[in-house]
């Protein structure tokens, strides 16, 4: 397995070029399902979790063309509307594919995602979408099986609580509904727009995403429609933290401000400045270390969940001692331990961590078990002093672009050891 050895404690300089959301992308390209037209995605990043669907999307059927950033999705027939365990176990995401499948063919059968690292995170809101829009659901060792005699009808789901996932899930499907479907207490966050926006290209009814109450009007059949996905919003607000721990200078090319909500305020309230100019945004930090800020994470604009673990490793060498409450997910602190490791000071009470500041951190070697968290260990290992080898970098290729090239040339030490174990 593949290791990063990093040398901490230069500032960064230069500039980074943030990548289309992954987030974003996993939707789109499930969205290609729902139509026999090419669909053209533009600014898509290379990333492992990108290429796993695109191998699940071709054996439904669906033919992938990627050339650089950009990504061209027929499903001119559906093959196979069968998602099996191998695919859907190792990335959760592809569980999409159960709606398109299931508006366009009336029937699918998708492996259940089952639980990560972070939690248990299950699916039932997915499921009850569906059956409130017609759908039987029958679950058959381990799978989701579900079908529906002709399209799926009008239906008011009311989300007991907010979820992104099933919110994209109940739109995907409904696109193609017959009549109209209601979504209320829906995710809010920029991805549900960037999935809507590419959705209305493709010829689908929708009104209101980005706001807790989304309409779509099924349509008979949707067309294809090029189409360029959003900037990562999650890969901009880690940067920018670089940057707080680092120091430096930094101009993250294409990032936008407006989808980072509330943890603009706490970067800025931390000690960093964060200016918004014609091709990106210019990150730098006002004093020599960052200073102790109180988060929550929230849906969006909520500071996002994705975002805690890099935030926490911003607090390990702020001034003062911050409190950090992870409402998302019931099991995202196993950066604390790691991040300990290094010398942080942690103090985990259920979902609250209580962060006192140290002057620096030192090199040690770490391990995460989740995308984001493995991103907190890159942060803290820019700052610390010595160097760093942070194991299992699979779970970053999975969501971080090029990461070691986008750190190096801001002058980070930073280089992967190749490994075979
Ligand atoms: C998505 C993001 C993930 C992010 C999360 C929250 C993708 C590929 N992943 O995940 O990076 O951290 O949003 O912003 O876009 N839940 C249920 N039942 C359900 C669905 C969800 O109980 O049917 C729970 C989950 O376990 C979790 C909470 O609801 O505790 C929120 O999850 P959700 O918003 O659905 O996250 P994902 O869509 O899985």
């Amino acid at each position: 397995m593949d290791k990063l050895a990093i040398i901490g404690g230069r500032p960064l300089f230069g500039d980074i070029p943030i990548s289309g959301a992954k987030n974003s992308a996993l939707k789109l390209f499930a969205a290609s399902l729902l139509t026999d037209k090419p669909l053209i995605l533009t600014n898509v990043p290379k990333l492992a979790d990108v290429d796993m669907l695109s191998r699940l999307l071709a054996e439904l059927g669906v033919d992938v063309v990627r050339e650089g950033d950009r990504a061209t999705l027929t499903a001119a027939a559906i093959a196979s509307t069968l998602a099996p365990y191998d695919l859907v176990r190792k990335m959760r995401a592809s569980f999409n594919v159960l709606g398109p499948l299931l508006a366009r063919e009336g029937k699918a059968k998708v492996s259940l995602p089952g639980g990560c690292a972070i939690g248990a995170r299950p699916v039932d809101l997915h499921l009850k979408a569906f059956e409130a829009m017609g759908a039987s659901i029958e679950l058959d060792e381990g799978y989701v099986i579900a079908t529906v005699d002709g399209r799926l009808k009008s239906a008011r789901i009311d989300f007991p609580f907010v979820s992104v996932g099933a919110t994209e899930h109940a739109m995907l499907a409904a696109t193609l509904a017959d009549g109209e479907v209601e979504l209320n207490n829906a995710a809010c966050e920029p991805e549900i727009v960037d999935l809507a926006n590419c959705l209305i290209a493709m010829g689908a009814r929708i009104e209101g995403a980005g706001g807790q109450t989304i309409r779509i009007a099924g349509v008979e059949a949707l067309s294809g429609a090029t189409y360029e996905v959003m900037p990562d919003r999650i890969e901009t607000g880690a940067y920018a933290m670089a940057v707080g721990v680092a120091g430096g200078e930094v101009t993250l090319r294409n990032a936008r401000l407006d989808l980072l909500g509330a943890a603009v305020g706490s970067l800025r309230e931390a000690g960093l400045s964060l200016e918004e100019t014609g091709d990106g945004l210019v990150v730098s930090r006002a004093g020599s270390r960052c200073r102790a800020v109180d988060i929550v994470t929230k849906p969006f604009p909520g500071f996002p969940t994705d975002l805690q673990a890099q935030f926490m490793a911003l607090m390990a060498t702020a001034d003062g001692t911050s409190s950090i409450r992870e409402t998302i997910f019931e099991n995202r602190f196993m950066h604390a331990p790691e991040l300990a490791r290094m010398g942080a000071k942690i103090a985990v009470n259920g979902q609250t961590a209580t962060v006192a500041g140290v002057a620096r951190l030192k090199g040690a070697p770490v391990m995460a078990t989740d995308l984001r968290a493995s991103m907190g260990l890159i942060l803290a290992a820019l700052g610390a002093e010595g160097q760093t080898i942070v194991n299992r970098v699979y779970h970053l290729d999975r969501g971080f672009e090029r990461l070691e090239e986008k750190l190096a040339r801001c002058g980070a030490l930073v280089e992967r050891v190749r490994g075979d174990d």
